[in-house]
């Protein structure tokens, strides 16, 4: 299999599809049998690291799912978010089980490269999720406008209503240029709905775990191109995003909010705890101090104006 560049980018999202399946977040449409190759191909690397006492890369790949997850839901039910489009969505199941979810009061529109886009596409259709308010929609995340660019699809969409954009597992793949560049037009494009809500997942040189670091090697060499680390800690990320043109940018530990989630039973109000964060550089301290449930569900009585154009990222373990 020799592929490079965006078609080997694509192969990686089948190695996810088979882990949100194999956890109960999927359906079977979504898990292909190239997914279970590659994932049982990371087994190994897995196996040394909780040997070895640490985190292993699916309990990461899992609590930046559900704590995207738990951020969005939020963002629907208090936020007045009704419109959503995830960019690079891969074989992700998350369309499918919000469109499921909340039915004709959400839109929910699935974006990928044009073979990845078929894909998802013919699996959804077999599941029976199509229709008006849940469909599949061919878009490079790089262009800055005309057909297939993220402009022309958000010109169709209701701008008095609220839009999140969510980006899962895409932005390592991109240079810092690149990614600056998709968050640019992320904000802009965001400035013109009611309300405005960015999700993603990133991986900062900072403080990278060993399960990490090393899956980091073993991605590059599978996609034959380097896998990026852009942002060296939480102000870095939190700066560049702001420079991008977002108003607020919040950084969270996605392992540590999954766990403080669990501990709570309820992953949305562990998501709202965070809210309340301004300066990146407390929001990064603040971390330390989610352990407590009661202070967390005081928080998220504090929240800014949800109107603003707001950027959530998670880090990675
Ligand atoms: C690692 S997968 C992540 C898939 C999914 N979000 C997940 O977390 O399972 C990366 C996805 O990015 C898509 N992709 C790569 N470059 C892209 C671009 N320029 N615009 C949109 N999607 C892109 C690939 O086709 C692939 O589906």
């Amino acid at each position: 299999m020799r592929m490079r560049g965006p078609e080997a980018i694509g192969i990686t999202a089948h190695a996810t599809g088979y882990v949100w399946a194999r956890n109960g977040l999927s359906h079977p449409e979504l898990s292909t049998r190239e997914g279970r190759m590659l994932s049982d191909s990371m087994r190994p690397m897995m196996m040394l690291s909780s040997v070895l006492g640490g985190p292993t890369l699916e309990s990461y790949l899992l609590a930046r799912h559900r704590t995207i997850d738990a951020l969005l839901e939020r963002a629907i039910e208090q936020d007045g978010v009704t419109q959503v489009i995830e960019i690079a969505c891969g074989l992700s199941p998350r369309g499918w089980r919000f469109a499921g979810r909340y039915g004709s009061k959400l839109t929910y529109i699935e974006a990928d490269l044009p073979g990845m886009a078929d894909r998802k596409q013919r699996a959804l259709r077999r599941m029976g999720s199509l229709g008006e308010h849940h469909r599949v929609e061919v878009l490079d995340a790089l262009l800055e406008e005309g057909p297939g660019s993220l402009a022309a699809l958000a010109a169709k969409l209701d701008p008095d209503a609220g839009l999140a954009i969510v980006t899962e597992g895409l932005l390592g793949y991109l240079d810092r240029e690149a990614v600056e560049g998709i968050w640019s037009r992320f904000a802009r494009t965001l400035a013109g709905f009611r309300t405005g809500l960015y999700l993603a997942d990133i991986q900062l040189s900072g403080d990278a775990s060993a399960p990490v670091r090393a899956f980091r090697v073993m991605l590059s060499a599978l996609v034959r191109s380097r896998v990026h680390l852009h942002f060296t800690d939480t102000r870095d990320v939190a700066g560049a995003l702001k420079r991008a043109g977002f108003e607020r940018a919040e950084v969270h530990h996605a392992p540590q909010v999954a766990a403080a989630g669990e501990h709570r039973e309820d992953p949305a109000q562990t998501a709202a705890s965070s809210e309340r964060r301004e300066d990146p550089a407390q929001a990064a301290a603040s971390s330390e101090r989610r352990e407590d449930p009661a202070q967390a569900a005081a928080s998220s009585e504090r929240r800014e104006d949800p109107s603003a154009r707001l950027a959530h990222v998670l880090q990675a373990g």
